[in-house]
């Protein structure tokens, strides 16, 4: 694996996927799978999130502990981002949420931003972009590209199924951001869609397929 890419070898993100591959697996179930990896794959990748000391009193009397720095950015790539985001919201509420909205052109495979929050003061220690699906990795090289535009120095994606060609390519444009995901299939096929992947990640979350 490429330097700064981390995919997950964590038995319970094994598990889930899998879980979430099937088609089997109902909207309602996906979406509950969604949100558990998605925290799964946060606590993997913000092991090196800065903290800073407190004093803090138990009831047997006063010790040091530490605290989260302020400063975190979640940014959820519309739609299929979104599930990703509530979940990791609450390990982190004191977190930031930009969303942005992106669509792929069918044909092209380009995305066509149609919405993106910019934060008044966007200054965080690190924003993490979530987006289920890095197939040919231009939404996520797109998406940090508009991050750095608006002056956020540390960001990383963290992702459910990856793309060798999107790892590549957000890799080649974007090498200083680490690329988390819960793992690393086979190619994209003639459409853009990743083998064996999952499908459509927006439309089996929200039941339009
Ligand atoms: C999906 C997915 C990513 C993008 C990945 O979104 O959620 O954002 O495709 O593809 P790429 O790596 O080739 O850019 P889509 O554009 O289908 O929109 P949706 O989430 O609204 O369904
Ligand atoms: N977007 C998806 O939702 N699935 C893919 O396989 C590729 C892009």
């Amino acid at each position: 694996m490429p330097d700064n890419v981390f995919p997950s070898q964590h038995p319970l993100v094994a598990h889930k996927l899998t879980l979430l591959r099937s088609t089997e697996t109902k909207p309602k179930k996906f979406r509950e799978l969604v949100r558990e990896l998605a925290i799964l794959l946060c606590y993997e990748a913000t092991t090196d999130l800065e903290t800073e000391p407190v004093d803090v009193t138990t009831p047997m009397g006063a010790t040091h502990g530490r605290e989260l720095k302020k400063g975190i950015g979640l940014v959820p790539v519309l739609r299929a981002g979104l599930g990703m985001v509530e979940g990791i919201w609450e390990m982190v509420p004191g977190a930031e949420v930009w969303h942005i909205g992106l669509k792929r052109d069918e044909r092209t495979l380009q995305p066509m931003q149609y919405y993106a929050n910019k934060p008044v003061q966007p200054r965080v220690q690190v924003c993490l972009i979530l987006d289920p699906m890095l197939a040919t990795g231009g939404s996520a090289s797109a998406t940090v590209a508009l991050l750095k535009e608006w002056g956020v120095r540390r960001i990383k994606y963290i992702g459910l199924i990856a793309a060798p060609e999107g790892i590549r390519k957000l890799r080649a444009d974007h090498a200083d951001v680490p690329i988390h995901v819960g793992a690393v299939d086979e190619r994209l096929n003639d459409i853009g869609y990743i083998v064996p992947g999952l499908g459509d990640a927006g439309d089996r979350q929200f039941g339009t397929g």
